[in-house]
């Protein structure tokens, strides 16, 4: 066996000749539309910040004042002597905007996927999962235990013969992304919920990236897609447009209550600390009372899509406020990424194992903050990119549909 560091390093160097290392940015100061990286100002399009409340005044008030009330730390997991009355109340916050009997938080969106999934089934189950899921639904659903059967993007055909195939298994769990947070587009959450409704099946739909941002009172893209009801088992982060950090699930109390008692990732863990969910709060409401804010960033969105598309470039058939640049290799991904820099733009390069090989794209999304004069640099800079390297531009090209 190889000694660890030289294996490490083999393996470190492997990821770089093919395109694939990563290493982050250092970014100073608060997150928002600019951000600072060595001194200089970026205009920040790849953020998940959507509403900008990251480091909102309201957002920053709620967390200083609670951290003077209740200090930084909560002292042991929920259910020791961690749950203070400030995560009974995001609860209940939460449970009321999602319109759900209750709701559970959990420090993460990726370990409430990994929770919940896992106490809800087990071996000799089945779980059906899009193959474009998050990574923490795949990791949930591989800690369950249970069978794990991949359908084909968006391909409701093959769910409906999976769920047939598994008629047999105690139970059966299908988990699909609302909007899929790197191709942008909606899953057809209606007939994903008549087919596991026919077939006996339970739903689980993961709302990370639309909580905040659709419908008409940003509970998601269920509201959107006029099918809550639908939803039994209805999962967000508060990481995205709400700012900050935490997963939740929302559904009836017996739901709740079954995950406050199997759900390992919320029962072995250290409670968030107070003032995250005295933020949590505070961006809620903000989300609740502000529609301006999330139509701001689908009409933001909507220009920069269009802006893109009359270069050329191919969007993927995304929708609302993640825009897919599709670049092909890894290679031309960095490559168009490093030009955006220089540029004066963040949109790092999305590359395998994040999207399938041959698919590395700049995922470009926008906040509510950005202004008229920041999306015109952002489409400048895109227009140098495309000028700047022919052979790129010729591919990219080459992957925008016939019309
Ligand atoms: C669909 C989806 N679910 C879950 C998560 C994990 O959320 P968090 O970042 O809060 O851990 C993400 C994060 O990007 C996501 O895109």
């Amino acid at each position: 066996m190889p000694a660890l560091e030289e294996a490490l390093a083999q393996e470190l160097d492997s990821l770089r000749t093919r395109g694939l290392y990563r290493s982050p940015r250092l970014v100073r100061e608060a997150q928002g539309p600019r951000v600072r990286i060595d001194g200089k100002d970026y205009l920040c399009f790849c953020s998940n910040n959507y509403l900008d409340l990251a480091a909102h005044p309201e957002v920053k008030d709620a967390a200083s004042g609670a951290i003077m009330r209740y200090g930084w730390g909560s002292g042991a997991s929920r259910l020791i002597s961690g749950t203070m009355e400030l995560h009974t109340a995001l609860e209940k916050e939460l449970a009321d905007f999602k319109r759900a009997e209750s709701a559970i938080l959990f420090p993460s969106g990726y370990m409430a996927n990994l929770g919940v999934i896992s106490a809800l089934v087990g071996p000799g189950d089945t779980v059906a999962v899009d193959k474009l899921d998050h990574a923490s639904i795949i990791d949930g659903c591989r800690l369950s235990g249970a069978r794990l059967r991949v359908y084909p993007h968006g391909n409701t055909g093959k769910l409906d013969k999976i769920l047939r195939e598994s008629s047999g298994s105690p139970r059966r769990l299908v988990v699909t992304d609302s909007i899929f947070s790197m191709d942008g587009d909606l899953a057809p959450l209606e007939e994903i919920a008549r087919i596991a409704r026919q077939r006996g099946a339970w739903l689980m739909v993961d709302e990370a990236h639309a909580t905040g941002v659709l419908g008409a009172g940003g509970r998601g893209a269920a509201e959107l897609l006029g099918v809550e009801e639908e939803i039994p088992i209805s999962l967000g982060t508060l990481s995205k447009a709400l700012g900050g950090s935490g997963g939740f699930v929302a559904g009836s109390s017996v739901l709740i209550d079954y995950l406050r008692n199997k759900a390992r990732s919320f029962i072995y863990t250290t409670a968030p600390p107070p003032a995250t969910c005295a933020a949590a709060i505070a961006a809620i409401r903000i989300v609740r009372r502000d529609a301006v804010l999330r139509e701001s960033l689908i009409s933001k969105s909507d220009r920069i899509r269009n802006g893109l598309a009359a270069l050329g470039f191919d969007t993927m058939g995304s929708s609302y406020h993640i825009i897919p640049v599709l670049m092909g290799e890894a290679s031309h991904a960095i490559e168009a990424s490093d030009a955006l820099f220089r540029k004066g733009i963040l949109a790092p390069a999305i590359r395998p194992p994040t999207v399938p090989r041959g698919k590395s794209r700049i995922r470009i999304t926008a906040t509510a903050a950005h202004t008229d004069e920041d999306i015109e640099c952002l489409l400048e800079a895109f227009r140098d990119v495309a000028k700047s390297s022919a052979a790129l531009h010729q591919e990219v090209r080459a992957n925008v549909p016939k019309k």
